[in-house]
């Protein structure tokens, strides 16, 4: 018994010693110390020794025992360690080897235009102001002069949530808000997302960019407008360009007019820019209705002001000569790297 106690005690040992990996000498705990393990089964022969023979023998096995779970936890602690290392030298980084350029991305046109128009007003004394695009139809219509069934409501292809909430059709609510809140003298525009359903082609999205202007103060007149949009049009093309109103109609101001500034191409002689005309049409503007202000909680028997609108992608194409809108939101980066 003894013999074999021995015999089974190297050969584990050395088993275990020549293991190569942590599952392996798993497997050995199993076959060496479990419960069907051969050092059990002599445990279980010890039933035929004399009384003298069991304790000798008893512990010769625990001792064995020992021996081995000793060897197998080195074992275990040794190949833990060097597959550690093993690890670590594969996951070596070389820091000597050449990065990986990431490159610079570049501000979006759109982005571009609105910041360069938001500094020219901010520059005259402008405020930004800031609106909902999902906004109630109230903002959106009612409180700018355009009833329910009126046809300006037409013009405007509107996404409706619901009956009384709309995702914005044009900045021009921001106008009744900031009114709401503020007292005369008011000098905002207001820059942001408006939303109409139309179809997509080379000047239409269902998402495009307002900015909006709004001024509120006494004694304004349509000289105002002209004068601030005058110098907005030169700081915008250039020293050198004219603006011309043209007679039109909103429902939000009376009067309206259209602008147009003098084709920065041709400087006013006719070209394929402005088709010929010299001119290109840039804005919406007029006197804010008396019934707006009325709206927005200011008298209009002792304030008057001035409104106007524009389309940023309208400026963007012409400014960079982009002649389709929608180059702006395909995020194509070889059109984008261009700015
Ligand atoms: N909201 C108009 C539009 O989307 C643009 C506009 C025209 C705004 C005249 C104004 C304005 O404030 O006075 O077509």
């Amino acid at each position: 018994m003894k013999d074999k106690l021995n015999a089974v005690k190297s050969a584990a040992i050395e088993k275990i010693q020549s293991a190569a990996s942590t599952a392996e000498l798993n497997e050995l705990r199993v076959q060496y110390l479990g419960k069907k393990s051969e050092l059990q089964g002599l445990l279980k022969q010890m039933g035929g020794l004399s009384p003298e023979e069991r304790p000798v023998m008893g512990q010769l096995v625990n001792s064995a025992r020992a021996k081995i779970e000793n060897v197998l936890e080195k074992a275990i602690a040794d190949i833990k360690n060097k597959e550690r290392e093993i690890a670590l030298q594969k996951e070596k980084i070389d820091v000597t080897m050449n990065g990986k350029a990431a490159p610079i991305g570049s501000r979006h046109p759109l982005s571009l235009v609105t910041e360069e128009v938001e500094n020219i007003f901010l520059g005259m004394g402008f405020q930004i102001a800031t609106g909902p695009e999902v906004e109630l139809d109230y903002y959106n219509f009612e409180a700018l002069n355009i009833p329910k069934g009126h046809p300006a409501r037409d013009s405007q292809d509107t996404f409706y949530i619901s009956e009384n909430v709309v995702l914005r059709s044009q900045t021009s609510p921001v106008q009744i808000r900031v009114m709401e809140e503020t007292p005369p003298p008011i000098r905002i525009i207001s820059p942001g997302r408006v939303y109409r359903s139309d179809a997509v082609d080379a000047t239409h999205s269902p998402l495009f960019h307002q900015i909006e202007g709004l001024v509120v103060d006494k004694g304004m007149t349509m000289a105002d407008l002209k004068g601030i949009l005058l110098e907005f049009a030169k700081r915008l093309y250039g020293e050198d360009t004219r603006i011309r109103l043209r007679p039109h109609h909103f429902p939000f101001t009376e009067p309206s007019a259209e602008i147009d500034v003098s084709c920065f191409a041709c400087k006013g002689e006719g070209c394929p820019i402005c088709k010929g005309e010299g001119w290109i049409e840039i804005l919406g503007a007029g006197m804010v209705h008396p019934r707006v202000l009325k709206n927005g909680g200011i008298d209009p028997d002792v304030y008057s002001g001035f409104a106007f609108g524009v389309g940023v992608e309208r400026l963007a194409m012409f400014k960079y000569a982009v002649d389709d809108m929608r180059l702006f939101y395909e995020n194509d980066v070889r059109f984008l790297n261009q700015f």
